[in-house]
């Protein structure tokens, strides 16, 4: 990898300290990282670059998700500096071009420069429009990039907005949209499951598949992010990002190289072929909810409403679950149900392939009540794995039928522990590989879907906002989702 120094604005923020600087002590522990490697922190704390060491120290410390090494971590310390400032300061990104060429001096080799965008997002049109303005969007001799988090704009018109600014400045090659779920293994398993089995491809589509159930359910409340969450709440969140890139993935045709491209490219057409719904169909494929006081794990918890700045008449979801179609060949008449909420019963991220039932039964009655349509489980949390359901033959001298598993756990498959989604992310940022990293396009094609139905949300102001006890599985409504007799897997 070509020699590389990773610029963090924001660095001495909450992201920087819990995800960032442990995972790329990780990655220099296990020698990933180019052997020249720098990083710049930027941050409006005043502060000398030796305090910034200290801090980065006690955080790997701390949020490693392996007890680091002191000579790797001396290692890493060695070229870690500190620019302080606030973003919209001149002299920041004055600090910055000689910071950035004393690191080429000491490299004797232009470093390629990645910037991390780990602000606010208020931030984001600033700080790019301050970095070309100082010239640092390109370097003779190296890569430049730019690395984003979400949120990626408020709704369409914004992203669109968003997307000029950044283009202003920086080609799309140049730009890393972060969506960290796709730096996570299982879900990167979803498209090894896919292409490099020949099991799976031939029954997946609307022939054999009745249903797709994509559950991202988490215990936790929303934290002390309430000006964040209020103003975003669930379909923001999570659905318009991680949950419709794994509908993407889960949907779209094979691509024909494993590429960035290639792979967005297809991305894309499953996010196209997604009619936007109109408002008067909103109410009947996307159900909103809020969690109410209950108990999570044992412990009494407040609802969202109580929780330390939310507005007592907050309107903002907590929970959202909706029906998506896939308007194309392999999928029409095939429902994507989706539900995400806070507060739930428990943490689990799952996808659900549910196939058709068989279409002749030829056991006697007796038999046949154990017979369940088989399931295709990934399961991206926790118990990463794939299990598929199928019927069995209950041991006697009776034909009787009852589903069992056929399980796969990376825990037991594989003794090494999987990296931090982070890890992956940061590393290909690097090496510029942009193929786990969300296109212009998409985010634009994403907001499509999820804008009419926050519009039509908007517009209602006079429906009360279901609620649903904390600790639940989640509101009644979202049954109202499931036509023909289908149900919610269980939580
Ligand atoms: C973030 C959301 O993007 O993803 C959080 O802002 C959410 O609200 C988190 O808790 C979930 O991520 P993970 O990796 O814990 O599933």
């Amino acid at each position: 990898m070509h020699p590389t120094v990773l610029v963090i604005f924001g660095a001495t923020g909450d992201l920087a300290h819990r995800k960032l600087l442990p995972a790329i002590y990780n990655l220099a522990h296990e020698g990933q990282l180019p052997e020249r490697f720098e990083i710049v922190g930027v941050g409006r704390r005043d502060q000398e670059s030796e305090h910034f060491r200290e801090m980065v120290s006690s955080t790997v410390q701390r949020f490693s998700r392996r007890p680091p090494d002191a000579d790797v971590l001396d290692g890493l310390l060695a070229g870690v500096h500190y620019v302080p400032g606030a973003f919209d300061e001149p002299q920041v990104y004055a600090g910055l071009v000689r910071a950035l060429a004393e690191a080429d001096e000491r490299a004797g080799v232009p470093l390629d420069r990645v910037f991390y965008l780990s602000t606010a997002p208020e931030f984001f049109p600033l700080i790019a429009a301050m970095l070309g303005e100082s010239g640092l969007q390109r370097a003779s001799d190296a890569e430049v990039r730019i690395v984003i988090e979400k949120p990626f704009g408020y709704d369409l018109q914004s992203a669109r907005t968003l997307n000029a600014q950044l283009l202003e400045v920086f080609d799309e090659r140049q730009i890393y949209r972060i969506d960290h779920y796709l730096g996570k293994e299982t879900v990167q398993n979803l498209i090894a499951l896919r292409f490099a089995n020949a099991l799976f491809e031939p029954v997946w589509n609307r022939n054999y598949i009745d249903q797709v159930q994509i559950t991202v359910a988490e215990d936790i409340g929303i934290g002390g992010r309430a000006s964040y969450y209020e103003r975003s709440g669930a379909l923001r969140d999570l659905v318009q990002n991680h949950m419709l890139q794994l509908l993407a993935l889960l949907a779209m045709e094979p691509p024909t190289a494993f590429d960035a491209d290639r792979l967005r490219d297809e991305k894309l057409k499953v996010l196209e072929a997604i009619v936007p719904a109109r408002p008067e169909e909103v109410p009947s494929m996307a159900v909103r909810a809020q969690y109410a006081p209950g108990v999570v794990g044992g412990i009494s918890v407040p609802g969202y409403r109580e929780e330390e700045g939310v507005a007592p008449y907050s309107r903002t979801p907590t929970y959202a679950a909706l029906r998506l179609h896939v308007s194309n060949w392999r999928w029409a008449g095939v429902p994507f149900y989706l539900r995400t909420g806070k507060r739930l019963s428990r943490k689990l991220t799952e996808i659900a392939v549910i196939l058709k039932q068989i279409p002749h039964v030829a056991l006697q009655s007796s038999g046949s009540v154990g017979i369940q349509a088989n399931q295709i489980v990934l399961t991206v949390q926790p118990d990463e794995g794939v299990s598929v359901s199928l019927g069995a033959k209950i041991p006697g001298t009776r034909m009787r039928i009852r589903p069992v598993n056929m399980e796969f756990r990376y825990g037991t498959a594989f003794l090494s522990e999987s990296p931090e989604a982070y890890e992956r992310l940061i590393l290909d940022a690097m090496r510029g590989d942009a193929t786990l990293f969300t296109r212009n396009d998409e985010i634009e094609a994403l907001w499509g879907i999820v804008d009419p139905i926050l519009g039509a949300w908007d517009a209602d102001r006079s429906s009360t906002v279901p609620q649903y006890d904390a600790g639940s599985a989640g509101p009644p409504e979202a049954d109202s989702l499931l036509e023909d007799g289908r149900v919610w897997r269980r939580l």
